[in-house]
C-alpha cells in the first residue's frame, strides 16, 4: 500500500471508536460500530419518540426503513431488495430455510464438519422432530477447492432435500467453491442454504450472480460492522414458493384492516418476518455499508482483506511455534496454532496484557485472528510481537 492508502486507512479508522484502544482481530465474532452508525441508531430512536412512538404515520415510516435496509443489502450484495428478509442474526436465517422446507420422515439433510455449533444443533432438532437424516460432508478433509466440490457431491442422496454449508468456514477461514457447489447440487435437484455469517462484508458477494445459492443467511453486526441485531436471510425468488414461514405475524402477513383478518403472506422475502423489532437498528445497518462504501467499493474491500490476511499469515509464520492453517489467505479468518502453550491462554493474556483481541476455536484447536480491510500492518506487527513475548517468558 502507498503512503496515501496507509494515510486514508488510518483516517477511516478514526471513525471506529472501538478501534482506539485495542488491536482488534474479532470481526468474525463481532464487528466495530463507526461513532455515526451509533449517531444514526440514537437519532431514529429519537425520531420515533418524537413522531409516535405509534401513530399511523409512523407505521407509514417503519415500513419505509424496512424498505430501505431491503435495497441497502441488495445494493451490497445483489439481487431484488424483495429478495431480503429482515431476521436478527445469521442463525435465525438458517433456522427461516432449514424449518420452512416440507420434510417429510427420512429425507436428507447434507451439512458439512465445519459448521457453527448453533446451527449443526439446529440441525439436530431439524432430524429429531421431523425425523430426517442428518450426515455430514467431510469438507475438512478437502486439500483442493475441486476436492470440496467432490465431497459435497458425493454424500448427495436421491433423498437429499437441502444441502446446508457455510461459505467462509468458520474454523478454518477456508472459502468454499460456492458456485460449483451450487451448480452440481442443483443439477441434482437439490437447493442450498449458505451460512454466510463469515462472508457477509468480507468477501465481495453477487447473491444474485456467482453466488446463486437459493438461501444465504447473514448478519450485519460481524464484518459489516452494523449494530448486533439485525441480519438478513437472501431468498432466491425461484426458491421464495418452496419454503413455508414457520413462525408467522403481522409483519409478514397481508391484513385486512377492516375485519382485523390476514389475507395472506407478504410477495416476497418479507413474509419470513413475524412481529414487532428494533427498527432503529435497521438505520445503524445502513450507514455501516454506507461508511465501508465511502471508502471503497466491495470488490476492493474484498482485496484489501485477503492482502492484509496474507501480510498477517506471512508475519505470523516467522514465529518458529506458529503454525497458521492456510498457507494462503481465503478469506479475512486467520487462524493459526501455537506449539507449546494451550491456545486459551495465549488469547487469553493477548487480551489482558497486550489488549490484543483475538478468540480460540475448538476444532481444530486454535486461534483465530479476523483480519478487515482497515486491519493496518502496525496491528499485524503488534499481533505477532505480543505472540512472540508471551512465548518468551
Ligand atoms: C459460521 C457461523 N455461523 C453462525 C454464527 C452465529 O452468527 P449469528 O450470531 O449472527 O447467528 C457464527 C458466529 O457467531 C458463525 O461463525
Amino acid at each position: 500500500m502507498n503512503q496515501t492508502s496507509v494515510d486514508a486507512v488510518r483516517e477511516h479508522r478514526k471513525q471506529f471508536p472501538a478501534l482506539a484502544n485495542k488491536s482488534y482481530f474479532n470481526f468474525g465474532g463481532q464487528g466495530t460500530l463507526p461513532r455515526s452508525s451509533i449517531d444514526a441508531v440514537v437519532a431514529t430512536y429519537e425520531y420515533l419518540q418524537e413522531t409516535g412512538p405509534f401513530s399511523t404515520a409512523i407505521f407509514t415510516w417503519l415500513n419505509s426503513q424496512q424498505e430501505l435496509t431491503r435495497q441497502s443489502l441488495s445494493n451490497e450484495f445483489g439481487g431484488q431488495a424483495s429478495s431480503y428478509a429482515l431476521t436478527q442474526n445469521a442463525t435465525e436465517g438458517c433456522n427461516i430455510a432449514m424449518w420452512g422446507l416440507d420434510w417429510e420422515s427420512g429425507d436428507h439433510l447434507l451439512m458439512t464438519d465445519s459448521e457453527h455449533v448453533g446451527v449443526i444443533h439446529a440441525a439436530q432438532q431439524l432430524q429429531r422432530r421431523r425425523k430426517v437424516e442428518l450426515t455430514s460432508a467431510n469438507l475438512s478433509a478437502a486439500k483442493t477447492r475441486a476436492d470440496m466440490v467432490d465431497l459435497v457431491v458425493r454424500e448427495l442422496k436421491p433423498t437429499t432435500r437441502l444441502v446446508l454449508l457455510s461459505h467462509v468456514l468458520w474454523n478454518t477461514g477456508r472459502t468454499v467453491p460456492l458456485t460449483e457447489i451450487v451448480d452440481a447440487c442443483h443439477l441434482a435437484g437439490v437447493p442450498v442454504l449458505v451460512d454466510g455469517a463469515q462472508s457477509g462484508g468480507a468477501i465481495d458477494l453477487d447473491l444474485n450472480g456467482k453466488d446463486n445459492a437459493d438461501f444465504y443467511a447473514m448478519t450485519g453486526h460481524k464484518w459489516c460492522c452494523g449494530p448486533e441485531g439485525v441480519g438478513t436471510l437472501f431468498v432466491d425468488p425461484a426458491a421464495l414458493d418452496t419454503l413455508q414461514p414457520t413462525f408467522v405475524g403481522w409483519r409478514g402477513s397481508i391484513m385486512d384492516y377492516s375485519t382485523g383478518q390476514p389475507t395472506g403472506f407478504n410477495p416476497g422475502a418479507s413474509r419470513f418476518e413475524v412481529g414487532t423489532g428494533a427498527i432503529p437498528l435497521f438505520a445503524g445497518l445502513r450507514n455501516s455499508l454506507d461508511v465501508h462504501n465511502r471508502f471503497a467499493d466491495s470488490k476492493t474491500r474484498a482485496q484489501m482483506v485477503l492482502t492484509n490476511a496474507n501480510k498477517a499469515i506471512k508475519r505470523l509464520s516467522q514465529i518458529p511455534q506458529v503454525a497458521c492453517l492456510l498457507q494462503e489467505a481465503e478469506s479475512g479468518l486467520v487462524s493459526f496454532k501455537v506449539h507449546g502453550v494451550t491456545h486459551r491462554d495465549v488469547a487469553m493474556r493477548l487480551d489482558s496484557e497486550f489488549n490484543v483481541f483475538v478468540r480460540t476455536i475448538p476444532t481444530p484447536d486454535c486461534i483465530r485472528a479476523s483480519i478487515h480491510y482497515f486491519t493496518t500492518d502496525d496491528e499485524i506487527e503488534r499481533l505477532a510481537t505480543s505472540i512472540e513475548t508471551i512465548l518468551r517468558r
